[in-house]
């Protein structure tokens, strides 16, 4: 169409200026059918290039309006329109209209703000929880946070101590839970635990399966691009600090606090198996705590991990126990120097036997917490030396609840 509307008008043009032309000398007018052919030439090489950019040009503005967020031509927009009404009957939302747009970059940096459920599997979610952005800095203002990861079976009894730690802070750290499937956790509104569940699966404890729990709370708190710091709790653990000198303490840490030390005995090196070899000799394995607390960096590398992971799903079966050897033994290998190598989470093995100290209310009291913030035993922060070691305790007992809600506010300073 547009070519050949270009040529008529070439030839029009053409022939009025012939017409003039024969009143002139025959060079003159050789001179003038010269001048119209390339007039005539260039009419048709402008009009095929036009027309093949303009095909160009609106094929590119699909293809990128499919993945971004740029305006372009009326079909587009329509599709996009009808696209936003699908939404909106599934969401409820008012509107389709500049807002959305703006808030898709937010969607994308904090996808589950709002609400931690999602449809991913857990290799699209271990996939997409790998992504590192190549260039430095943030197009946006980012306020470091701590994600506090919940492994539990279903309650959480210590819910009203957590909730007062947190009150206050809401800009400072995410929560994520991970209970066994079908367990849903009541909370009201208004608490921070709301919404805060995650797509789980069963959980044998002891199986290579808490090790996958833990990866997929990692890999959830990973998505929200404000995340730096990620600790791993338990039903039965509690803050000993309060949430500024929490959040201070990790934030400012140039290292994670995962436990990974060579235990000589059965229970350490005794729990390995030659099978592993050569990718885990017997000289890499390591033990520690499973209540780890890591940044970024080593979050990404844990879930991007698998190859490690699947030894021990095939090697370490019981007694050996992947939450106790697998992360520790993982980061020995590779990133051994981001690890402060010690744990942040305090818990009595004094007793002896295979579980450790559970503490009830009698056992609650001002010097209890006060030996666990600060026993006058020193650790090294940042390479330096610190009284402060243990920012969380466990394991309590669900009746250790009221004593400790009446000494939060003199003894931990919430
Ligand atoms: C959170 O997401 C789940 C699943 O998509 C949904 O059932 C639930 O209603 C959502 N909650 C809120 C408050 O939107
Ligand atoms: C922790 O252990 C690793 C070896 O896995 C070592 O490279 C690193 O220096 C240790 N970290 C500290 C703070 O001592
Ligand atoms: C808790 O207190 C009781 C009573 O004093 C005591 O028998 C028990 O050993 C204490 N438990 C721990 C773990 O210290
Ligand atoms: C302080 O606690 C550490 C472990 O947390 C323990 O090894 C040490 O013996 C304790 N010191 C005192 C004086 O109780
Ligand atoms: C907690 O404090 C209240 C009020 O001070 C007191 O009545 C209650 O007995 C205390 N509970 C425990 C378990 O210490």
């Amino acid at each position: 169409m547009r070519v050949h509307r270009k040529v008529v008008m070439a030839r029009s043009r053409g022939g009025d200026k012939e017409e003039s032309a024969e009143k002139y000398l025959g060079l003159l007018k050789l001179v003038q059918i010269l001048s119209f052919l390339v007039v005539f030439v260039a009419g048709i090489i402008i009009g095929l290039s036009t027309s093949s950019h303009m095909h160009q040009y609106f094929t590119s503005q699909a293809v990128l309006l499919s993945s971004s967020t740029h305006f372009a031509a009326a079909p587009v927009i329509a599709d996009l329109e009808s696209n936003c009404n699908i939404v909106q009957q599934q969401k409820q939302k008012p509107s389709c209209d500049q807002a959305d747009w703006d808030l898709s970059f937010g969607k994308f940096i904090h996808p589950t703000e709002s609400n931690a459920t999602h449809g991913m599997s857990d290799s699209e979610l271990f996939w997409r929880a790998s992504m590192v952005p190549f260039k430095n800095g943030y197009p946006f203002k980012r306020t470091p946070k701590v994600a506090f990861m919940f492994l539990t079976r279903g309650p959480l009894p210590m819910l009203p101590l957590w909730e007062r730690f947190f009150k206050g802070h809401d800009k400072y750290y995410s929560i994520y839970v991970h209970a066994l499937p079908g367990y849903k956790l009541i909370v009201s509104q208004d608490s921070p635990f709301y919404e805060r569940q995650i797509p789980s699966q069963k959980v044998d404890w002891g199986t290579v399966e808490m090790a996958d729990a833990e990866k997929r709370l990692l890999a959830n708190a990973l998505l929200d691009f404000s995340n730096e710091r990620f600790v791993l709790l338990s039903e039965s653990c509690i803050p000993v600090y309060n949430f500024p000198a929490v959040y201070k303490y990790l934030i400012g840490s140039a290292y994670s606090f995962v436990e990974s030390y060579d235990d000589p005995s059965r229970y350490g090196r005794g729990r390995y198996s030659r099978r592993m070899r050569p990718e885990i000799m017997l000289f890499q394995w390591r033990k520690g705590s499973q209540w780890f607390e890591v940044q970024r960096k080593v979050a990404v590398y844990i879930v991007s991990d698998t190859k490690y992971l699947s030894l021990f799903r095939k090697y370490c079966k019981p007694a050996c126990y992947p939450d106790e050897h697998y992360i520790p033994t993982y980061l020995n290998i590779f990133h051994g120097s981001l690890n402060s190598n010690r744990s942040v989470t305090w818990v009595d093995w004094a007793m002896g036997g295979p579980h450790p100290a559970t503490f009830g209310p009698e056992n609650i009291t001002e010097g209890f917490i006060q030996a666990i913030r600060n026993n006058g035993t020193m650790c090294l922060y940042n390479d330096d030396q610190t009284s402060m070691c243990n920012l969380f305790a466990r394991k309590f007992a669900p009746n250790a609840l009221e004593p400790l809600l009446n000494l939060s506010a003199t003894v931990m300073e919430f």
